[in-house]
């Protein structure tokens, strides 16, 4: 709370100053700020928006999913154009971290955090932290279930169903950080033999592996296909919406993802990077997630989690092992594996 109002304090600060300094500060001293930001574009947006009516910092944004913005800023480290990378799973993020992508930020923010966020920041070195928590599954559309007249699914076998046929959606978990997340969640769960003899199986009824984790969900929200495979926060955003939708936590168990941020290396705008980032673990901040249908975990201890989340105590989670799956050489090989074994598989 302290640091929002002196944010508040100094952004009006800036703006007095700027009136009379006008034609003398280059631009880029002007308060500037460009986020890449992996969570839905319904919650970027007023993120920015509440952002830059606190501080009068102007920002950039654009809207990537987890892998897609890792490629980005990996494809820009010699000539850095973004400041922060805000939202999407950790693995990559702490990938990023590992390749020297991100710099390193103690915010003096980090104890009113929750200990899985604090312990995301101390696995990176302090170079990405948590900003929220949500757990994996599917969900699937009732009325079309009905029509088919087969059970409810409940567990990750179900998905492997003849009546399922082409009736799955997933996302391509090269460019979705959720699809990913699927993979190491697999692997751990089943062994790494198991869990690509299932995707291969589950392969033959997927009607679309999509570019951005959450796009499932809606899919089956409206009807487009019978089951999403996303987080189950993503499924309660269309439930909520008043979409015919069941949310499934597994039976067998399943991952989750410690959603984070981090700031670039070479970010041009560092300051004001480090400005986002402190604010952005806020509990105001992170309530602005429920008032745009998001509902992840905050990671401010403080921060009012959303009455739809998910509740994670009663999810079967499993220890998910992040300083092995965030690895760059565990996330690349097991890419690289799913390309060849399941992505390019015949149907
Ligand atoms: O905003 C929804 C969300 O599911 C986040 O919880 C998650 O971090 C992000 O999307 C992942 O997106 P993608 O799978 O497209 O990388």
């Amino acid at each position: 709370m302290k640091i929002t109002v002196s944010l508040q304090a100094l952004a009006s600060g800036a703006a007095f100053g700027l009136a009379g300094l006008m034609w003398a500060v280059p631009a880029s001293a002007s308060g500037e700020l460009t986020v890449y930001c992996s969570v839905q574009e319904e919650w970027c947006r007023p993120m920015v928006q509440a952002f830059e009516r606190e501080t009068g910092i102007k920002v950039n944004m654009t809207r990537k999913s987890s892998g897609e913005t890792l490629a980005q800023i990996k494809a820009e480290a010699a000539n850095p154009r973004g400041d922060v990378w805000w939202g999407g799973t950790g693995d990559p993020h702490l990938q990023a971290a590992e390749e020297d992508l991100t710099v390193e930020y103690k915010s003096p923010m980090l104890d009113q955090l929750q200990p899985w966020a604090v312990s995301q920041a101390e696995q990176s070195g302090h170079k990405t932290v948590g900003i929220y928590a949500g757990a994996l599954g599917y969900s699937f559309n009732t009325e079309m279930l009905a029509s088919t007249g087969a059970p409810e699914p409940t567990c990750w076998s179900d998905l492997l169903r003849e009546e399922f046929r082409d009736e799955v959606q997933v996302a391509n978990p090269n460019s979705s950080g959720t699809s990913y997340t699927m993979v190491a969640t697999l692997v751990q769960l089943m062994g790494e033999d198991k869990a690509f003899e299932y995707m291969k199986a589950l392969h033959k009824n997927i009607n679309q592996y999509t570019k951005s984790g959450a796009a499932p969900a809606r899919a089956a929200a409206t009807g487009e296909t019978l089951i999403g495979i996303t987080f189950q926060h993503d499924g309660v955003t269309q439930v909520v919406q008043g979409a015919p939708v069941k949310v499934v936590s597994p039976c067998e168990g399943t991952g989750y993802e410690i959603g984070s941020m981090s700031i670039i290396k070479g970010a041009p705008n560092m300051d004001n990077a480090k400005k986002w980032y402190d604010w952005a673990l806020t509990p105001a901040a992170q309530e602005i997630g429920a008032s745009a249908n998001s509902f992840q975990v905050p990671s401010n201890k403080g921060a009012k989690a959303p009455e739809q989340a998910p509740d994670l105590s009663s999810v079967k989670l499993i220890d998910y092992d992040f300083a092995k799956y965030g690895s760059s050489a565990e996330r690349t090989r097991l890419l690289t594996k799913w390309d060849a074994e399941v992505g390019a598989a015949p149907k």
